[in-house]
C-alpha cells in the first residue's frame, strides 16, 4: 500500500491509476477504523479496479465545544487493517496539507446543511462538503463510498455532488452493526460498560418504529411520539432528534408510506450518538 501525506503525491499516485484505465473507488474516513469503515473499502473493492482510502480527523467539521482534540486516533492500526482489505493508496495528510494558512474558502449545501445533524452541529456539515470536494479533487475518484450510517452526510454528499458537477459515483453502503444491534461508530469507544448498555436505545427505538410501520402506521408523528415517550422514561439518555425525513431532500414527513428515513441522534453521557433506518417505498 502506496502511503501518501501530500497532496501532490497523492494526485500522482491516483492520475497514475486512471491513466492504467482502472476504476478507482474511493473511502474517506477519519480512522479509528471499524467493521462499518472496512465494509465500505470492501464495497469499493468489489466494484473498482483500485481503492483508495483517506484518513484525516478534519478539524473544519467539529465545533468549538466537540471532541476534536480527543478524537481516537490510530495509524499503524489503521494502515494494517485498510492493506489487509486491499487497499492501494492511502491519502494521510497533515492539517497545515489539508487548511493552509490563509484559506478561507468553503463549500456549503444549502439549506440540507441546516437539517438533522446540522441543526444541532452548526458549521458541521460545511465543514464535510468542504473536505469531502478538496478530497474529490485530491484523489478524483471515479466512485466514493459512504455510509448510510451517516444518512444526512449521503444527502448532502449527493447534493453537493450533482449541483457542483463532480463526475463522481456516490455508493451509499448498509449500516454495519454490532451483535446487540448498536450502530458501529468510533464514538463508541467513548463509552463505559453502562453507558454502552443504555446506548441501545437508539437501535431499539428504530425497531420499534419498523415494528409500528410493519403493523400498518402510516402517520410520522404517531411514531415519532412513541420513539419520544420512549426516550422520556430512560433518564440517561438525552434525546437530540428522532425525526421522520424525505431521504433526499431531509424535509419533515407527515406520512411515511411512500419511503422515509427515521433518524435518531442522543447523548449517552458526553457521547453523541446517531442511527436511523429506512422505510420503504410502498404503501403497504
Ligand atoms: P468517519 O466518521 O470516519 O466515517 C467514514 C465513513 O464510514 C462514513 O462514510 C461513515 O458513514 C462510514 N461509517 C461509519 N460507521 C459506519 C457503520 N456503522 N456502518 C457503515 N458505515 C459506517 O464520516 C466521516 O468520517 C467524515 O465526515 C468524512 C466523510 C470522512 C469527512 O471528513
Amino acid at each position: 500500500m502506496r502511503i501518501c501525506n501530500t497532496i501532490e503525491d497523492m494526485r500522482a499516485a491516483s492520475r497514475a491509476v486512471r491513466h492504467a484505465g482502472k476504476r478507482l473507488g474511493f473511502v474517506p474516513t477519519m480512522g479509528a477504523l471499524h467493521e462499518g469503515h472496512l465494509s465500505l473499502a470492501r464495497a469499493a473493492k468489489a466494484s473498482c479496479d483500485a481503492v483508495a482510502a483517506s484518513i484525516f480527523v478534519n478539524p473544519a467539521q467539529f465545533g468549538p465545544t466537540e471532541d476534536l482534540a480527543k478524537y481516537p486516533r490510530n495509524f499503524e492500526r489503521d494502515r494494517e487493517l485498510l492493506e489487509k482489505e486491499g487497499v492501494e493508496l492511502l491519502f494521510a495528510p497533515s492539517v497545515e496539507e489539508m487548511y493552509p494558512a490563509g484559506a478561507v474558502t468553503w463549500v456549503t449545501v444549502e439549506g440540507l446543511s441546516a437539517k438533522l445533524d446540522g441543526r444541532s452541529r452548526p458549521g458541521h456539515f460545511r465543514g464535510v462538503t468542504t473536505v469531502v470536494a478538496k478530497l474529490f479533487h485530491i484523489v478524483e475518484p471515479d466512485a466514493a463510498f459512504f455510509g448510510q450510517k451517516d444518512a444526512a452526510q449521503v444527502a448532502i454528499i449527493r447534493r453537493m455532488a450533482a449541483d457542483l458537477n463532480f463526475p463522481v459515483e456516490i455508493v451509499a453502503c448498509p449500516i454495519m452493526r454490532e451483535p446487540d444491534g448498536l450502530a458501529m461508530s468510533s464514538r463508541n469507544a467513548y463509552l463505559d460498560p453502562q453507558q454502552r448498555k443504555q446506548a441501545l436505545l437508539l437501535h431499539r427505538s428504530l425497531f420499534r418504529a419498523n415494528k409500528l410501520w410493519e403493523a400498518g402506521e402510516r402517520d410520522a408523528a404517531k411514531i415519532v411520539a412513541t420513539a419520544q415517550e420512549e426516550f422520556a422514561a430512560e433518564k440517561s439518555v438525552r434525546l437530540d432528534y428522532f425525526e421522520i425525513v424525505d431521504p433526499d431532500n431531509l424535509d419533515p414527513l407527515d406520512d411515511v408510506g411512500n419511503g422515509a428515513l427515521v433518524a435518531v441522534a442522543a447523548f449517552v453521557g458526553q457521547t453523541r450518538l446517531i442511527d436511523n433506518l429506512v422505510l420503504p417505498k410502498r404503501s403497504q
